[in-house]
């Protein structure tokens, strides 16, 4: 599903063309070819690699194939790498994945596409603007349908997934890192399989899937943050509501989900809203974002994924006319943003992206801190680096 948003992505990318395909599954293949009938089609990522007709490579295989497909390309390759989100699932693969990191001399970007979206840009925009004031409380609400079935059924379970928390919510804890201009300490999460899956056998297997949680993180700067997914409530009009709290004003962002899924009986599909409240003059500004029709039909993230891709693209030929490490003037917006809050050790990991492997793996580890709360019923405290946690 994500592999061809990629590609039908990259096909509206000037100067981007799709070179060749990995993909073990025939129907894939096929559909693959239909998409990129000019591309390479291999069935293996060593097949993919044999041939010296590639500038970057794209993962969007199953999530716990992430770290060894990546450990395995950063022994072998300098390329610059986008891998899709969670960068990991393995707890003992971060560890791993910085030290192999740190020897690779080329960008690695994590697919973080909620960044990206119009409505979030522009709310981002507004808290950049001072706009509430001290950022103090940020909410993020998912509300949404319950995971799809995927080749081979990947996602049925958490050894493979990552769990719910890692798997999709690591979008919004990245968020919340992005937002919040100090880095978590804390989070305390509950939640279940209540609902959703309880019915099919996997060799007779029910699915772990997590599908309602609540997880609150504590920042450093003394904010706080509070996720709350339920994904049996794909009734709702809008998707995701992020909110935004300080002294001088609310802000919320609401966005829809794809627009594929809004039942065709409703009209128009529901637009992306920033509204605005301040308390002094009291009273809400509401501002719908449209997104590009193209946008919107060449994937399910309101337009987020072309935008990622022009951005990745760039860093991309900027590395291939001057690698990184050899300039040591030139700042991406993230370098200078509140992204890197940090004075942070690690971060010439950054290499000139917006979305480090440092930043997909923080938002992998409280993930994964949130789901060991939910085990322990215990909040769980993460080490100063944002790379660990008490366990
Ligand atoms: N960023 C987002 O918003 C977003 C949204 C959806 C999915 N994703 C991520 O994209 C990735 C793929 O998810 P999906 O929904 O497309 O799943 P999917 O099951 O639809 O697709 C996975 C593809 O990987 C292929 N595959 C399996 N083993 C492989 C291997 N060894 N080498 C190459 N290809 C292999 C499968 O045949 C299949 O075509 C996951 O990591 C998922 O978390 C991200």
């Amino acid at each position: 599903m994500m592999g061809k948003e990629h590609i039908r992505n990259l096909q509206l990318i000037d100067g981007a063309s799709v070179t060749a395909i990995a993909d073990p599954d025939s129907a894939m293949q096929a559909e693959n070819k239909a998409l990129a009938p000019h591309a390479r089609l291999c069935n293996t990522l060593d097949e993919l690699l044999a041939a010296n007709d590639i500038d970057a490579l794209l993962i969007a295989s199953p999530n716990f194939q992430h770290a060894e497909q990546l450990l395995s390309i950063l022994q072998r390759t300098k390329l610059p790498i986008l891998v899709e989100k969670p960068i990991c699932t393995q707890f003992d693969d971060v560890q791993l994945l910085v030290d192999a990191f740190e020897q690779h001399p080329s960008p690695v970007w994590v697919a973080m596409e909620y960044r990206y979206m119009p409505p979030v840009q522009k709310f981002r925009e507004a808290l950049s603007n001072g706009v509430t004031g001290k950022l103090q409380m940020l909410s993020i609400i998912e509300h949404r349908f319950p995971f799809l079935e995927k080749v081979d059924d990947w996602n049925r379970f958490n050894r493979f997934s990552g769990g719910t928390l890692v798997e999709k919510c690591c979008h919004y804890f990245d968020l919340m890192r992005l937002l919040i201009p100090s880095e978590p300490c804390r989070v305390f999460a509950s939640g279940a399989a209540d609902h959703n899956h309880q019915t099919e056998r996997y060799e007779g297997e029910v699915p772990d899937i997590i599908d309602n949680a609540y997880a609150i993180v504590d920042f450093t700067g003394g904010q706080r943050a509070m996720l709350e997914l339920c994904m049996f409530a794909e009734g709702s009009r809008y998707q995701e509501s992020i909110v935004a709290l300080g002294p001088k004003a609310k802000v919320v962002c609401d966005i829809p989900g794809p627009t594929r899924f809004w039942p065709d009986n409703l009209g128009a599909a529901p637009e992306p809203r920033l509204t605005i409240s301040p308390r002094h003059p009291a009273g809400p500004i509401e501002t719908f974002i449209p997104v590009d029709k193209e946008l919107l039909e060449a994937g399910d993230h309101n337009g987020s994924t072309f935008f990622q891709h022009q951005l990745f693209f760039a860093a991309v030929a900027e590395h291939i006319a001057q690698p990184v490490g050899q300039s040591s003037t030139t700042k991406t917006r993230s370098e200078t943003s509140s992204q890197t809050k940090l004075t942070d050790p690690l971060s010439a990991l950054n290499r000139g992206v917006e979305v480090s492997a440092l930043d997909g793996l923080r938002a992998v580890v409280l993930g994964m801190a949130a789901q060991h709360s939910i085990a322990t019923g215990q909040a769980v405290e993460l080490s100063s680096n944002g790379l660990s946690f008490e366990r």
